[in-house]
């Protein structure tokens, strides 16, 4: 029989007719002469009534029913009687009379009850990531994947964008992450790349005079997990010739409310607010603020440099800052046990310790609060604007502890005492961005968007010999939505001259750059157009839209947090045959134990 509708459409609009539906047993409940199913299927759950009085032949098929069982049944929309309508259910309104009944296939008891809220491990979820996905807030989250796909297909289309795909085995492109490789079997000892972005491909389509450029990318990064990265993940990838960083962004901005009104229906206001990476270093101590609340980090150093304090006055002295944030009420919702735990916490940002004062009626309150006379007392209220009940927090160091420090604090705290309006959408652009950063793990300096990214017109001159690069600033973007790194971008650099002084700043010899980059730089020779553009990771958007904790619920086939598939195993061992056909000889020793 031909399906007539989803199970989960079925409404009142219905009642009367015949309907022939198809789904998964979602609950049986036996009643002897009468049983309910719920049937379950991709768009929702709809009541089933099976009774001799409406089949017998059908009321015995549904004594033989298990949870999960494929199921197809014919039967009459009927409206509930008043006392057993569900509001709460979409489909409450009406249930079916089944007249037919057939099993499509049966099941074995799943290893976890398929319903929202379900408490099983991660890994057995993964593990049977098909019944997962059968789960109503899983497919949520595809759903909303794919509502972000369409309307970023028509948006670009209608503006002009063509849809190019780019090679995934290619050659490395640097975007600060390990590549994953993919031996080649006709030249031993090879290896292609998988791309940790289209970037270069997508300079080259702007070399090539496409104009505008998108492409749902998937884009591979070996690089430590967290909630918001995979190892393979999908970037909005795009870009453009001719246009300045402004027009990129407009462009982006309305991508962006497209993508709003049709997944959600929701308006929002663009332009978007700016704030230049310094600024947001400065009062948020990150360069992914989330400004859903205040809570700012205000700088104290110049009113507490002659401090008797001497952590306070000592920071200063040695070159560092003091800032601190005023907690909301704070004084009385956080115990000396709480601070002193949040104190242990950030020593990780390197911290020394974390200084508190409670602001009461007769003015500062604490151990530190000696040190401070009525007028500093004043001026530190008036900088910090914190009121009588708050709390002030304070971080005296380097200004990269002390932004960590109060930053994540100024997160953490407003999260725990609710101060985030989960419902807002709050999009925001960082722009003028140091064009290095210095890794303090690798202790050097690295491109802190990609090598290929435009410094601004006017620090030009610092690649030349004898400048300092790195007090060069960028003429790149990072667009951030509630806290988090939604995407990035930047203007290119299109002349040799310039990529090659990049190059050179960032260490590479003319021949390690030639090597890597050669066919890139050729290209810049054959009269190559300004351009610029963007990446938005799909992922991260469709986990914020579908307000969801880990890109993994949005991906319909994820890694773990080992970068390892439960369901397939992969990655797996292959067997001796296909490593000769490599040319590839493994040592699977550990690391120490090698020679
Ligand atoms: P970038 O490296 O900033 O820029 O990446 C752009 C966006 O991709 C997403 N993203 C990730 N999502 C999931 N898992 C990951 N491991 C991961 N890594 C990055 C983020 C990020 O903002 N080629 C440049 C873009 C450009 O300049 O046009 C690039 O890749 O949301
Ligand atoms: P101490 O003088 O080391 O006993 O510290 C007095 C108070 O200042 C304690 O609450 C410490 O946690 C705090 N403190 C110490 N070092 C720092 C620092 N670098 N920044 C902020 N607070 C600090």
């Amino acid at each position: 029989m031909k399906r007539t509708t989803y199970a989960g459409l079925v409404n009142e609009q219905y009642t009367g007719q015949t309907v022939t539906l198809k789904g998964w047993v979602q609950k049986r409940r036996d009643l002897g002469q009468l049983i309910f199913i719920d049937l379950r299927d991709r768009e929702g759950i709809v009541q089933l009534v099976f009774s001799s009085e409406f089949s017998a032949d059908a009321l015995k098929i549904a004594d033989q029913l298990r949870n999960e069982y494929v199921l197809e049944v014919t039967g009459i929309v009927k409206h509930r009687k008043e006392k057993d309508v569900n509001p709460k259910m979409k489909t409450g309104q009406i249930e079916v009379e089944v007249q037919e009944a057939k099993i499509l296939n049966s099941a074995k008891t799943p290893p976890f009850d398929i319903e929202d809220g379900v408490s099983a491990s991660d890994e057995l979820k993964m593990k049977y990531r098909y019944l997962d996905l059968r789960r109503p807030e899983m497919l949520k989250g595809l759903k909303i994947r794919n509502r972000i796909t369409q309307a970023v297909h028509s948006y670009l289309d209608e503006q002009g964008f063509l849809d190019i795909e780019t090679p995934n085995l290619t050659k490395s492109t640097p975007e600060g992450a390990r590549d994953y490789l993919v031996p080649s079997r006709v030249y031993p000892g090879h290896f292609y790349a998988l791309p940790q972005s289209p970037q270069l491909f997508k300079q080259l389509l702007m070399g090539a005079g496409i104009d505008r450029y998108y492409q749902l990318a998937r884009c591979f990064r070996d690089e430590d997990l967290r909630g918001d990265r995979q190892p393979e993940f999908t970037q909005i990838d795009l870009e453009t010739s001719f246009l300045t960083a402004e027009e990129i962004q407009d462009i982006t901005e309305g991508l962006i409310a497209r993508v709003m009104k049709d997944t959600l229906d929701i308006d929002v206001k663009w332009p978007f607010d700016r704030i230049s990476w310094q600024d947001s270093m400065n009062r948020f101590g990150t360069d992914q603020p989330d400004v859903r609340f205040g809570m700012e980090l205000k700088d104290i150093s110049s009113i507490v440099a002659d401090s008797e304090f001497k952590v306070f006055s000592g920071a200063v002295a040695n070159g560092g800052v003091v800032k601190a944030i005023a907690v909301p009420e704070g004084a009385s919702n956080l115990s000396r046990k709480d601070i002193d735990k949040l104190g242990k916490y950030v020593e990780r940002f390197g911290a020394k310790g974390l200084a508190w004062l409670k602001i009461t009626d007769e003015g500062f309150s604490g151990p530190v609060a000696k040190f401070f006379n009525e007028d500093t007392e004043k001026q530190i209220m008036d900088q910090t604007g914190a009121k009588v009940g708050d709390l002030l927090l304070f971080a005296a160091d380097r200004a990269k502890v002390v932004g960590d420090t109060l930053g994540y604090l100024r997160v953490e705290l407003a999260k725990r005492f609710d101060l985030i309006d989960e419902d807002q959408f709050a999009f925001l652009w960082v722009v003028d961005w140091p064009l290095f950063d210095y890794d303090e793990g690798d202790e050097r300096w690295v491109a802190a968007h990609h090598p290929f990214t435009m410094p601004n017109e006017e620090d030009l001159h610092y690649l030349n010999e004898g400048e300092d690069p790195h007090q060069a600033h960028a003429q790149s973007y990072d667009i951030i939505l509630n806290g988090l790194e939604l995407g990035g971008g930047s203007i290119r650099i299109n002349t040799r001259e310039v990529q090659e002084k990049m190059l050179k700043a960032l260490g590479f010899s003319l021949e390690s750059a030639n090597e890597q980059f050669g066919y890139l730089l050729t290209a810049l020779d054959y009269g190559f157009p300004p351009h610029g553009g963007l990446a938005i990771g799909l992922d991260r958007f469709a986990r914020l839209l579908a307000k969801r904790d880990n890109i993994r619920d949005v991906i319909a086939f994820p890694k773990n947090s080992k970068a390892s598939e439960p369901m397939t195993e992969a990655p797996t061992m292959v067997s001796d045959e296909q490593l000769a056909e490599l040319s590839l000889d493994v040592d699977i020793r550990k690391p120490e134990d090698q020679q």
